[in-house]
Parts: C-alpha cells; sequence; structure tokens
C-alpha cells in the first residue's frame, strides 16, 4: 500500500548574505517535523532552498564585483554546507535560478494574464533603492524611508498587477471554513485585520533591474519576488513541466514554516495565487516567532554573540544547537539566542541529564556484569511505576509533535530523564552490586535503564540524530528496535543485550572561560573567521590610478564608466558611485586601483579592476583618494 504523504517546506532564503543562527531555526524545525514524520511511516517531503533574484542580490553582486549567478551560486553553497553540518535531511534544494523553476514562472504569469487576473498598469511612489521599497507620502518618515532613514525618490513604473483585491472575500471564507489554515490562532487574526483594512492589487513585475524571470510576453519587465518565491512551493514538485509526478503526489502541501513576519505574504498573496490558478491551497501555514539577540535585533552583530551556525556546530556539535533552538522557544513564540543560555542547557539538558544517564548506565553494566546483561529479571513496583509513567508520556510526546509543540515534547523526554535519574538515586544499583544475591534484581533494574534509554534515543532522534545513534550503540540495541512502533511496547530489548560505554556524549563546559574565548572570536565573527594572511593580501595589486574620464552608463542608473590611466595604458572601469558622485567631479583626480581583478562585463561593457571606496553607516559613498602627487601606475603597499 502506498505510504501517506507529509510535504513540509521551509521559506526559501534570500541570496543576499550568508545564514545567520535565525536562518536555521525554520530549517531545523522543518528537519525536527520531517524526520518525526518520517519515523511514523510518512513518505515525507522536506522542501528548502534560495530565493535568488531581486535588486539587492544584483547590488550585493555587483558591490561584491561578481556577476550575480556567480555571486548566488556562492552563497547557495554557503547555505548548503551550513545545512549539512547541521545535518538537514532536506529531499530538494530549490533555488529561483534553476532553469526548470524559471520556465514555470513564465508559465504562470503567462496563464495568470490569460485568465485577466494579472494586467498592466503604473505602479508610482517614493522609491527606496537599498529597501527596494516603494512608500507612500504617509508613510515616509519626515521625508525619508520609514525603514531605513535613506532619501527616497518619486519614481512610477509601468507594471503588471495581480488582482489581489478581488480575493478578499474569498480569503475570509476560507479562513472560516478552515480554522487551522493559519496557526498559530494569533496571526490568523492578524491576517483578517490586515485584509479588512483593504486590500491592493498587488505589484507583480519591475523594470528597474534585470535580475528576475523575465515576464514572457513583455520581456522588458522581470517578475517581482512573491510570484517567483513563492512558486517555489509547486515548481520544486515539477508544476509546469511535464515532469510533474511529485507535484501530483505531494501537493497540496500539509505544512508551510517560516517566521511570522512573511505569513502574510503566505496566507493572503500565496492562497489568492492558488486560487487564481485553480490549484488546491496548502493544508497549513505555520507562522512561528523570531530568534532574538540580545541587542533585540533578529540579527544581531552585537560584540560578544556568536551567532555564525558554523562556529556554533563546531565548537558544540549540531545536535547540542538543533536541541538549543527547539527547546529554548516554544514554536510559535520569539525567544532569546545567547551564548550564555546554549551553553547552560549544553551543561544542564544535555550533559548533565541525558550524558550521566547514558554514561552511568552503560558503565554499570560494564562493570557489573562485563557489558552484557544476564537474563533473569524481575519486576518491582518502583519498576512498574517508572514503565507506565513512560508510557504516558511516549503518548503527550507523540501529541505535542504533531501540534508542533517541539519545545513542550522535549520537556516530556526530560521528564522521562529525571524519571530515570531518580530511579537510579532510588534502587541505589551500586548497593544492589554489593552483594550476590541482589544480583537479579540488579539485572532488573539495569535493563529497565536500558529499556528506558533505547525509548529516549528514538524520542530525541529528530532533533539529535547523532547522539540518538551514539546512545542506541552504547546499549546496543538493533535497527528493528528502534522503530516508533517498537518504543510503544516495554520490555523488547532482549536480555542478554551488550552495553558497553562510549565517548562522553556531551563534555560540559566551562562556562566563564568559553564565553571569554567567544568574546575574542567577536565583534563580527564571520568576518573574524575570514582573516586572511599577508600572502593573501600580498596577491592583490593596488596602484594608483588617475581618472581621465568619467561618464554615465547609460542602461544603468548606478553605474558611473571611468578611463584611468594605470602609468601604462588607459583601462575602463565601471564602478557603483552614480548615485554619489557627478561623472565631472572625479576627473583628474588620483585614487586607489585594484589592477589585478578579474575583468567583469557589467550591463554590457567590460569593467578591468576596482576603484576602492568607503562606505559609511548611512550608506554614503566616497572614494578613497590617493595622494596627488604619485605617478599613476605607482604601487600601493
Ligand atoms: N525570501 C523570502 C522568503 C520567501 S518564501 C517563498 C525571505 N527570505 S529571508 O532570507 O529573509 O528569510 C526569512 C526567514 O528566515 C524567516 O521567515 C524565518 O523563516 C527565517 N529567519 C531569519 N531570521 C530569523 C530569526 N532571527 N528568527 C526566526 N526566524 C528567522 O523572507
Amino acid at each position: 500500500m502506498d505510504k501517506k504523504t507529509f510535504y513540509i517546506t521551509t521559506p526559501i532564503y534570500y541570496a543576499s548574505g550568508n545564514p545567520h543562527v535565525g536562518h536555521t531555526y525554520s530549517t531545523v524545525a522543518a528537519d525536527v517535523l520531517a524526520r518525526f514524520k518520517r519515523m511514523q511511516g510518512y513518505d515525507v517531503m522536506f522542501l528548502t532552498g534560495m530565493d535568488e533574484h531581486g535588486q539587492k542580490v544584483e547590488q550585493n553582486a555587483q558591490k561584491n564585483h561578481k556577476a550575480p549567478q556567480v555571486y548566488v551560486d556562492e552563497i547557495a553553497e554557503n547555505f548548503k554546507s551550513i545545512w549539512s553540518a547541521m545535518g538537514i535531511s532536506y529531499d530538494k534544494f530549490i533555488r529561483t535560478t534553476d532553469l526548470n523553476h524559471k520556465k514555470a514562472v513564465q508559465k504562470i504569469f503567462k496563464k495568470l494574464y490569460d485568465k485577466g487576473e494579472i494586467y498592466k498598469g503604473k505602479y508610482k511612489g517614493w522609491y527606496c533603492t537599498p529597501c527596494e521599497a516603494y512608500f507612500t507620502d504617509a508613510q515616509l518618515n519626515e521625508g525619508k524611508c520609514p525603514d531605513c532613514r535613506r532619501e527616497v525618490k518619486w519614481m512610477e513604473e509601468e507594471a503588471y498587477f495581480f488582482k489581489l483585491s478581488a480575493y478578499a472575500g474569498k480569503l475570509i471564507n476560507y479562513y472560516e471554513k478552515f480554522p487551522q489554515f493559519i496557526q498559530p490562532e494569533g496571526r490568523k487574526n492578524e491576517m483578517i485585520q490586515f485584509i479588512k483594512s483593504g486590500l491592493d492589487d498587488l505589484c507583480v513585475s519591475r523594470t528597474s533591474f534585470k535580475w528576475g524571470v523575465p515576464v514572457p510576453f513583455d520581456e522588458k519587465h522581470v517578475t517581482y519576488v512573491w510570484i517567483d518565491a513563492l512558486s517555489n512551493y509547486i515548481t520544486a514538485q515539477g508544476y509546469g513541466s511535464e515532469n510533474d509526478e511529485d507535484f501530483k503526489k505531494y501537493w497540496p502541501a500539509d505544512v508551510h514554516f517560516m517566521a511570522k513576519e512573511i505569513v502574510r505574504f503566505h496566507a493572503v498573496i500565496w492562497p489568492a495565487i492558488l486560487m487564481a490558478l485553480d490549484l488546491p491551497l496548502p493544508k497549513q501555514i505555520y507562522g512561528h516567532g523570531w530568534v532574538l539577540f540580545e541587542d533585540g535585533s533578529k540579527m544581531s552583530k552585537s560584540k560578544g554573540n556568536v551567532i555564525d551556525p558554523k562556529i556554533l556546530c563546531k565548537r558544540y556539535g549540531a545536535d547540542a544547537l538543533r536541541y538549543f533552538l527547539m527547546r529554548e522557544i516554544p514554536f510559535g513564540m520569539d525567544g532569546l539566542f545567547s551564548n550564555e543560555a546554549l551553553i547552560k542547557r549544553i551543561n544542564f539538558d544535555l550533559a548533565n541529564d541525558l550524558g550521566n544517564l547514558v554514561s552511568r548506565t552503560a558503565t554499570m553494566v560494564e562493570k557489573y556484569f562485563e557489558g552484557k546483561l544476564p537474563a533473569a529479571q524481575k519486576s518491582a513496583p518502583l519498576d512498574t511505576e517508572l514503565t507506565s509513567s513512560i508510557m504516558e508520556l511516549i503518548k503527550s510526546y507523540e501529541s505535542k509533535m504533531n501540534s508542533f509543540k517541539f519545545s513542550s515534547a522535549l520537556s516530556d523526554v526530560w521528564l522521562i530523564i529525571s524519571k530515570c535519574n531518580k530511579y537510579i538515586d532510588e534502587t541505589m544499583p551500586w548497593q544492589l552490586g554489593k552483594s550476590k544475591d541482589k544480583l537479579e534484581r540488579l539485572t532488573a533494574v539495569l535493563y529497565n535503564l536500558c529499556e528506558a534509554l533505547r525509548i529516549i534515543s528514538v524520542l530525541i532522534s529528530p532533533v539529535m540524530p547523532e547522539k540518538s545513534k551514539a546512545i542506541q550503540t552504547q546499549i546496543g540495541v538493533s535497527q528493528d528496535l528502534i522503530t516508533w512502533n517498537s518504543i510503544k511496547t516495554w520490555g523488547l530489548l532482549p536480555a542478554e543485550v551488550k552495553a558497553r560505554k562510549g565517548d562522553t556524549l556531551f563534555p560540559r563546559i566551562d562556562m566563564q572561560t568559553e564565553l571569554e574565548e567567544l568574546a575574542n572570536l567577536s565583534p563580527d565573527v564571520i568576518e573574524k573567521e575570514s582573516f586572511i594572511g599577508i600572502e593573501d593580501f600580498a596577491k592583490v595589486k593596488l596602484i594608483v590610478g588617475k581618472i581621465k574620464e568619467c561618464e554615465p552608463l547609460k542602461k544603468s542608473k548606478k553605474l558611473l564608466k571611468f578611463l584611468i590611466d594605470d602609468g601604462q595604458t588607459q583601462r575602463t572601469v565601471v564602478s557603483g558611485i552614480a548615485e554619489f558622485y557627478d561623472p565631472s567631479e572625479l576627473i583628474g583626480k588620483n585614487i586607489v586601483l585594484v589592477s589585478n581583478l578579474k575583468p567583469v562585463k557589467l550591463c554590457g561593457v567590460e569593467s578591468s579592476g576596482m576603484i576602492l571606496a568607503s562606505e559609511d553607516s548611512q550608506g554614503k559613498v566616497k572614494v578613497i583618494l590617493a595622494n596627488e602627487s604619485m605617478e599613476p601606475g605607482s604601487k600601493i603597499s
């Protein structure tokens, strides 16, 4: 018989920068659920990926002097390598630059246009370039961008619009008919309020940048983020292509996970697009809370807090980080991340509670029975009390995992762990081990502990897959006894089970020393991590260049084209500083030129080199000038 399917997704992350611990939150949660559902016997499809188009990505690529595709390829690799370090078991990884996705997005766009759901209009407003957003008069803050406080400019552009306003009533009806559609409950109420305050049609194309999926019947437009991004959930499964078996098999998704700031897009725009395409809606949109940092932000730059998941995994292991994220912050709510809180969880929950239970049990089986428990067992009232409460807690755990209450489900597991530790204290196996006539009782106690560890190892496996396996190795349990169904029966572990003590599961961390070490990695670990040696720096050839000519690049609002005397010849360099300089301003100036940069084509012009400039916290850019008395071509060292 075919297995029941379960389709779960994370948001696709913007390829505009590298991942931090906040990004890992949704992905870890989705992974935990995917692993749990697989364990329950579902045919799981777990999708994650990258959102790689848009103006910000285009700009960041330019800043890094890379072609956008090269830039997003690198960022996607960075995300993938973090997912692999964190044990993320995704089934598919979609990138919006995948050819299949782009073709399918074009089909979707065309279909909506042909059905009259998309029409051509004019987009007007105050535009903030760095934020890629339009604002109305009322939204501006003292005439500036309300988000970043930078200058805005009035822009009008021809654009396509999706008739979102027509869906207000249908959406509200849908929410009423399917009360589980938006969860947690509070987010649903926000959505209802949002729709009732009036839905505008949605701008779904842009002409102001190029890095996107071209509108198939009007190529000067590219599709604007949300149609491109949201469609990933169906294009990844082959919607819009001939190879659409997975789409037929898995759609509609069982749940889309995301943080609360993008619930609106998933609960309003996405269902409306799907309705317009006559497709079924996902079964649930779940908007969890934010991982906040000590400075109250969503992405900490604050001193002393290390948030690079790669570093955290290297220092503490992926399972510890996964456990922390799932345990510390009840899913659906905001919570704080700090290195101190993480270390505390490792020391108390993992090293003390779980680690000790495993090592005490394995050590005693080794010590008293040379690693092999004899068959004889006898039950005492303490044992039945322990086993029946464990059986109850398994049920409670299952229902909590099914409703994504990961933290609370883990609390149930830790209740089992603490009951086992208490059982050791009460049965005092070290006393039983002293006299021969208590050996039978000792056997029973240790058997029960191994049996409990078998169950614990299965319950923690979605969250801590590696440590779960390590425990299973220590208690020598076979594969058939670590299935989901097997833990619902107590006493399956065969007598004569062979246990052996392994490496310490979670070494204790000295808080003070660790925090000091972390502080030395800060303030911005990612930058520290990319420290380069003098030999790397020596590869960069810096020289003085004299600007001979400068003109704007017709196809771009951002780029200036320079002719620069480098002492030997005059070379062309394109630089993204048009916003900050009048072309005539820099003529005759000596600047710092990176002269051995691989040439790249920017807006059709080959640029051979890079002009160094500095950028202040407001985003204002100034070129770094070299001493006027220096000859062009002089080496800068
Ligand atoms: N590209 C869009 C999503 C398109 S989905 C069709 C996007 N990308 S993003 O890179 O900004 O990712 C936002 C998502 O990353 C959040 O919704 C959440 O899933 C995750 N998080 C990023 N920082 C986070 C926290 N500090 N806390 C919790 N989740 C966080 O929006």
